[in-house]
């Protein structure tokens, strides 16, 4: 991995190689050189409306990486401290984000196509949903 995820930092930007020529473009991603876990899950989002507000949940162990691959969104991160906002509208980039980021995603264009690589298997236990919760938990972490 080219780009270390920075102490202290909430996300990591990846930036993937574009093997591109005349007919177009390819990103292939694997695991361990791409990004940094073995990926047990694929899921994908499209067809949502500009103003609808998604996830609005952290994880307590999970690895995700998410990809933008057509359209674009908006991110916003919150690690208990401070919250940022990373708009996402490359499909060569991956947000990189591990376990205990409070993210919503919304702005979406009409056009938006969202991919997510995740280390783990559906897991409701994963998840924190409550907002209070997830500010006392990561304060106890
Ligand atoms: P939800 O957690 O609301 O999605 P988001 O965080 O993107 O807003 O998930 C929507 C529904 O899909 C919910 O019923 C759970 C289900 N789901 C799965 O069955 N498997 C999965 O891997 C994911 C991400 C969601």
């Amino acid at each position: 991995m080219h780009q270390p995820y920075g102490t202290g930092s909430m996300y990591q930007l990846l930036d993937f190689k574009i093997h591109g020529d005349l007919r177009g473009n390819l990103v292939a991603l694997e695991a361990g050189a791409d990004f940094p876990f073995a990926v047990k899950r694929v899921y994908y989002i499209w067809g949502t409306s500009y103003d609808a507000i998604r996830g609005k949940h952290a994880h307590r162990q999970l690895e995700q990486v998410i990809l933008c691959l057509a359209g674009s969104c908006d991110f916003v991160l919150d690690d208990g401290c401070r919250r940022t906002v990373v708009h996402l509208d490359n499909p060569a980039q991956g947000l990189y984000l591990r376990h205990n980021i409070w993210r919503e995603f919304t702005h979406f264009s009409a056009d938006c196509v969202l991919m997510v690589l995740a280390s783990e298997h559906y897991d409701e236990a994963d998840y924190i949903r409550d907002y209070a919760l997830f500010l006392h938990e990561v304060a106890h972490d």
